[in-house]
Order: structure tokens, then sequence, then C-alpha cells
């Protein structure tokens, strides 16, 4: 296990790191509906994606000043109270619950800070990985939605599944949050 991962903002100078997530693997940019190709691509994206907008919330996964992930809140809807969730870890840095503790502590920001009351993701039901990701953060399964994602020239079935603030904690440890200018919370 990393020694200190966290969630924290992501930064400009995380663009090396983005970059390298993304070429290490390529599919990653169904995530994003675009390619990063180089450090460049990587840094505007990020200086126009990732950081500062109100309706969506992009946090790095850190593991010892390395971004290796993100997860992502968006279409946040003050109104309904709702958002939608969305998340990648680099190759790399699989396989260590990264991104379950990720999802849960993103989750509970949501519920606390933004107020928000019901959060939904979704993957493509060959994913079998992010399912488990979305359960051990305790998504529920709500069903399945036919043909809604198009990779390519591919269509996907994609499984759905939702977290409300009313349900219970999951039984995994959320990883710490660092907030802009402050300490770990
Ligand atoms: C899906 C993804 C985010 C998982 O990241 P991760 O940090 O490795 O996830 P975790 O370590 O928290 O959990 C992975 C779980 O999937 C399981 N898993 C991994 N590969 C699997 C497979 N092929 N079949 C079934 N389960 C699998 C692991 O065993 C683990 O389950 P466990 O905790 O019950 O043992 C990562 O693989 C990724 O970024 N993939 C590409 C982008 C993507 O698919 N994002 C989600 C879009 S909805």
């Amino acid at each position: 296990m990393p020694a200190s991962p966290l969630l924290r903002p992501w930064t400009a100078a995380d663009a090396p790191d983005l970059h390298a997530a993304f070429t290490a693997d390529p599919s990653l940019e169904y995530q994003l509906g675009r390619r990063l190709d180089d450090a460049r691509q990587a840094a505007e994206y990020l200086e126009a994606s990732l950081t500062g907008l109100e309706r969506r919330r992009s946090f790095a996964v850190d593991v010892d000043g390395v971004a290796v992930g993100n997860i992502g809140i968006s279409a946040i809807d003050p109104r309904h109270q709702t958002a939608w969730i969305s998340y990648w870890i680099a190759p790399s840095a699989r396989g260590l619950s990264l991104a379950a503790r990720g999802v849960a502590s993103a989750a509970a920001w949501a519920f606390s800070d933004a107020g928000l009351f019901r959060l939904e993701l979704g993957h493509r039901t060959n994913n079998p990985a992010s399912c488990r990701v979305a359960l051990r953060a305790g998504f529920r399964s709500e069903g399945i939605e036919r043909g809604k994602l198009r990779y390519g020239d591919v269509r996907f079935d994609v499984a759905t599944h939702a977290r409300l603030a009313s349900d219970p904690q999951p039984g995994i440890v959320p990883l710490p949050r660092q907030s802009p200018g402050s300490s770990t919370s």
C-alpha cells in the first residue's frame, strides 16, 4: 500500500502525471471524450476542465505527490441535490482500493460540503472492476440502461448505481481529502 494516498485538487503541475496515465492506458480517452497526446494537451485539459468550475468538482488521487487518478463529480444539480460521479486510476496504481476509497471520500464531500442527496454513476456492463468500485463505495445497483454509451463505433449497455445521503456508510476507509490551502481532512 502506498504511504499516504489522499484526494486533493488538481493543479497545473499535474499535467505530466496526467499525460503519463493516458499514455499508459490509451482507453482512458473514453472517460474524457478526448485524447491527451502530449503534456501540452494535458495542461490545456487541466486548465479547462479539472479546476475551478462551479458545476463540477474533480479530485486528483495523490500517492506520494504523484497524481495517479481522478474522482470527478459533475452534473451537479443544486435544485434536486444530485450529481454524477466518475473515476479512473492509472494502471500502475490499480488494485490498491484507491478508486473505491476515493469515491467514498468524494461522496462524503458531496453529501457534507456540497449538500447533495443523491449521487449517480454508471459503468459499461463489461467493466466488472468498476462495478466492484461502485458497490464497495456504497452505490447500490439500480438497473441497466441499454445502448447508452458510444465508444468509437461500439455502443454499450450501462449498469447504473446510486448512493443516497441516507444510505449506510460503506465498510471502507475513505481517502483523506486535502482542500486548497488547507491541511488534510
Ligand atoms: C475501474 C478502475 C477505476 C478501478 O480502479 P482500482 O483503484 O484498481 O479499483 P479498486 O482497487 O478500488 O477496486 C477494484 C476492484 O475490482 C476488482 N477487479 C479488478 N479487475 C477485475 C475484473 N477483471 N473482474 C472482476 N473484478 C475485477 C478488484 O478485485 C477489486 O475488487 P475487490 O476490492 O472486491 O477485490 C480502474 O481499473 C480504471 O481506471 N479503469 C479504466 C477507467 C474506468 O473503467 N473507469 C470507470 C468508468 S465507469
